[in-house]
C-alpha cells in the first residue's frame, strides 16, 4: 500500500496529545515480548545518566510522531529511521542495547510499529527463531503472506507500506532473483546440473527459475533446519520440478558432514551467513565448497555494513544480523586451499545492501 492510499486513523493515535496517555499503558499492560537484550534494563537499576538518555529518546520519538500529521507518513518514517540512526551512532553498543532500545520499545510509537505485519512477525518470532521463511515471504510480498497483511490493522498496513519498501527489503527481493538467475545460468552451462540450496527457507527462487520449470536441472536438493519450511518446498516438487527433493539438514550437519551428499554443480546459501560468526562461516564455506564437482560454483550472500535500516531492525523488529565488509565476506574462503579455487568473484546489489561471494572449484 502506498502512502497516498494509506488510512490515517491508526497513525493519528500516536499524535502528541495522546502520547502521555498512551505511554503508561504501553509500558505497564503491553510489554513487548520478543528476544535479545531488551530485558537487561528491567533487572538493572537505572542510573541518572540512563534515565536522562531514556527521556531524550522519548523526546526525539515524540518529535518523530508529530510528523505523522504535520508532514505525512513518508516524512515520518524517514525521520524515524534517521532519528534511530542518530541515536545509535551517538552511543556505544552496550548503551544502545540496554538503554536506547528498551526506551524505544517503551515509547507508544512501538505499539504502532508492532501493528506492521513485518515488524510484528520479526519481533514475535512465531517459529521460535529470527528470520524465518514466513518473514521472507512478507518481504517478497509473496501471495502466501497476503492474508497476514490483510489481517493487519489499517495503521499496520500503512507502516508495512514503508517497512517493506526500504532498500534492505528491495535487496532481499533482488537476492531472490539473483539466486534464480544463478540456477538458470548453471543449468544452461551444465545440462542436467545437480544443485544444493542450504538454509533454503521456502525456496521462493524456484518460482522464478525458468530452467527448473523446463526440467533442465537434474537434481535439486533443498535443505533447511526447519521442517515447516521444507513442507512448503515439497509442493514445488509437484508444481515446479520433480528434480526438487528436501532434506532436513542444519549447519551443524554440514560441518560434521553427516549427510552423504556430494557432487554438485551449484551450492548456494542466502540469508544464513548473516547469523554465523566468522569462524563458523569460514568452516561452513570450506565444507560446502568440498561438495562441488570440478567447475562447480558456490555462491553465498551476506548483508553489508552501513545499512540505514539496521537501527529500526534492532529496535522494533528485534532482528540482529552480522553485517560485514567485502573483505570479511571474501574471508569466508579463508580455509580453502588456493589451488582448489579456479576463480573468486565478489559483487553487490544496486543499493550495496548485500555482498555476494562466488567461488568456482578447480
Ligand atoms: C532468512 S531465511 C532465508 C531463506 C531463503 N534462503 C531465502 O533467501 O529466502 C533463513 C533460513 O535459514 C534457516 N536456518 C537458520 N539457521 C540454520 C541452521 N543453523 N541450519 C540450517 N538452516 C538454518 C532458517 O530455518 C530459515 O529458513
Amino acid at each position: 500500500m502506498s502512502s497516498t492510499t494509506a488510512p490515517r486513523d491508526g497513525l493519528r493515535r500516536v499524535k502528541s496529545a495522546k502520547i502521555k496517555q498512551l505511554a503508561p499503558r504501553v509500558f505497564s499492560e503491553t510489554p513487548l515480548t520478543g528476544h535479545g537484550p531488551r530485558n537487561t534494563l528491567e533487572i538493572a537499576v537505572p542510573s541518572a545518566e540512563h534515565l536522562h538518555l531514556q527521556s531524550q529518546v522519548h523526546q526525539v520519538l515524540n518529535q518523530s510522531a508529530e510528523l505523522i500529521q504535520a508532514k505525512g507518513h513518508s516524512e515520518f518514517f524517514r525521520n524515524l529511521g534517521d532519528t534511530l540512526s542518530t541515536l545509535k551512532s551517538g552511543v556505544d553498543q552496550e548503551t544502545w542495547n540496554t538503554v536506547v532500545v528498551p526506551a524505544t520499545r517503551e515509547h507508544p510509537l512501538a505499539a504502532l510499529m508492532q501493528e506492521c505485519p513485518l515488524t510484528k512477525h520479526s519481533f514475535t518470532r512465531p517459529r521460535g527463531y529470527p528470520g524465518d521463511a514466513g518473514l521472507l515471504d512478507l518481504i517478497y510480498r509473496h501471495d502466501s503472506a497476503q492474508a497476514q497483511v490483510e489481517g493487519s490493522t489499517e495503521a499496520g498496513r500503512t507502516v508495512f507500506g514503508f517497512t517493506a519498501e526500504v532498500s534492505a527489503c528491495e535487496a532481499v527481493r533482488q537476492r531472490r532473483k539473483c539466486l534464480a538467475q544463478k540456477i538458470d545460468q548453471v543449468a544452461r552451462e551444465r545440462p542436467g546440473a545437480e544443485m544444493l540450496a542450504v538454509a533454503c527457507g521456502h525456496l521462493r527462487e524456484a518460482e522464478l527459475s525458468r530452467e527448473l520449470k523446463l526440467g533442465h536441472v537434474g537434481r535439486f536438493v533443498a535443505t533447511d533446519q526447519d521442517p515447516a519450511s521444507l513442507d512448503v518446498v515439497e509442493i514445488y516438487a509437484g508444481s515446479v520440478s520433480s528434480a526438487i527433493e528436501t532434506r532436513k539438514l542444519s549447519v551443524r550437519d554440514f560441518i560434521t558432514a553427516k549427510h552423504g551428499l556430494n557432487g554438485f554443480d551449484l551450492v548456494y546459501a542466502a540469508g544464513l551467513y548473516d547469523y554465523l560468526d566468522d569462524r563458523l562461516a569460514a568452516r561452513l564455506t570450506r565444507k560446502l565448497f568440498s561438495l562441488l564437482k570440478p567447475g562447480g560454483r558456490l555462491l553465498v550472500a551476506n548483508f553489508l555494513n552501513g545499512i540505514w535500516e539496521l537501527p529500526y531492525m534492532e529496535a522494533y523488529m528485534d532482528w540482529h544480523l552480522l553485517y560485514r565488509s567485502e573483505a570479511q565476506i571474501r574471508a569466508f574462503a579463508g580455509e580453502i586451499s588456493e589451488v582448489d579455487i579456479a576463480s573468486t568473484s565478489y559483487f553487490e546489489d544496486d543499493a550495496a545492501c548485500v555482498g555476494y561471494l562466488e567461488l568456482v572449484r578447480a
